[in-house]
């Protein structure tokens, strides 16, 4: 394996059963850290477990990261962190500002938002301490440019994913730890497949027909990045929102 060693490293990813995340701890695990691997089922992230095994050493803990519960046993599971890889996100159902409920609003942040943030505020004592950290917040291109068919909640939970890693960043820059958001386009995940299926509008095509790349991006071409990213080279990176997204970026 080339790229940076990350042996002796430990490593939280959240959302990571599947999708970008999954795609994420395969990575990281090529580059020899340790992966702590969260999502909210138990049995298949156990099932996964047993695939990523072959690859380095992976903890699996399952827990609904939206209670104190389900937060401390993750951190308690991990010990030290060396590298947080906020990833866990997304919507269920598109809501405009005029249909979004109180209740869809405040989902949308919890996951997207308060989730990262209260995760970064537990492990970033320990990062400081230690003078060493890496902080990844994955967000979305929603966060630059608007696309009608999203939830209004996410879009804002993602543009504030991007202003609290910046000052997150800037608050303990010099301390050895970076905090970076890298901020994905439409990526061919199984979450986006649900999405078709349930949308008589949406589909792969319409999609990749926005993208001037002419197709949706793949969960392995996020997650490349990654291994630079929690690297001692990357040291010089910090605040910074990073897109890939085929070049859908407008504004
Ligand atoms: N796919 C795209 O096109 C795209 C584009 C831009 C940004 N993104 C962002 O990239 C990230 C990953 O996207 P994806 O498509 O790979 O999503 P995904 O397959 O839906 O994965 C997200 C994971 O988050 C976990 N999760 C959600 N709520 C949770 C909670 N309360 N506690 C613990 N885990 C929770 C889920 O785990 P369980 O299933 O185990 O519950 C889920 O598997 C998200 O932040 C998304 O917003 C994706």
């Amino acid at each position: 394996m080339t790229g940076p060693e990350l042996s002796g490293r430990v490593a939280v990813v959240t959302g990571a059963r599947r999708g970008i995340g999954a795609a994420i701890a395969e990575v990281l695990l090529d580059h020899g850290a340790t992966v702590v691997t969260s999502g909210r089922d138990e049995e298949q992230l156990a099932l996964q477990a047993e695939v990523l095994g072959k690859r380095g050493r992976v903890i699996p803990c399952a827990g609904d990261l939206g209670t104190a519960e389900g937060r401390a046993r993750l951190l308690g599971t991990a010990g030290p962190v060396d590298i947080l890889v906020n990833n866990a996100g997304g919507f269920t159902h598109a809501s405009t500002t005029l249909d979004s409920t109180p209740d869809d609003w405040g989902r949308q942040i919890e996951v997207n938002l308060t989730i990262p943030f209260l995760l970064c505020q537990a492990v970033l004592p320990g990062m400081v301490e230690r003078q060493w950290g890496r902080i990844i917040n994955i967000g979305s291109v929603v966060a630059s440019a608007p696309q009608l068919g999203n939830a209004i909640g996410y879009v804002a939970a993602k543009s504030g994913l991007v202003g609290f890693t910046r000052q997150l960043a800037a608050e303990v820059a010099g301390s050895g730890v970076t905090a970076n958001v890298l901020n994905p386009g439409t990526v061919k995940t199984e979450h986006l497949e649900e999405y078709f299926a349930a949308s008589d509008t949406v589909s792969e095509r319409t999609l990749s027909a926005a993208i001037p790349v002419g197709r949706l991006g793949r969960p392995d071409e996020i997650a490349a990045l990654v291994p630079y990213l929690v690297s001692d080279a990357s040291g010089f990176l910090t605040g910074s929102v990073i897109d890939i997204n085929g070049g859908a970026i407008h504004a």
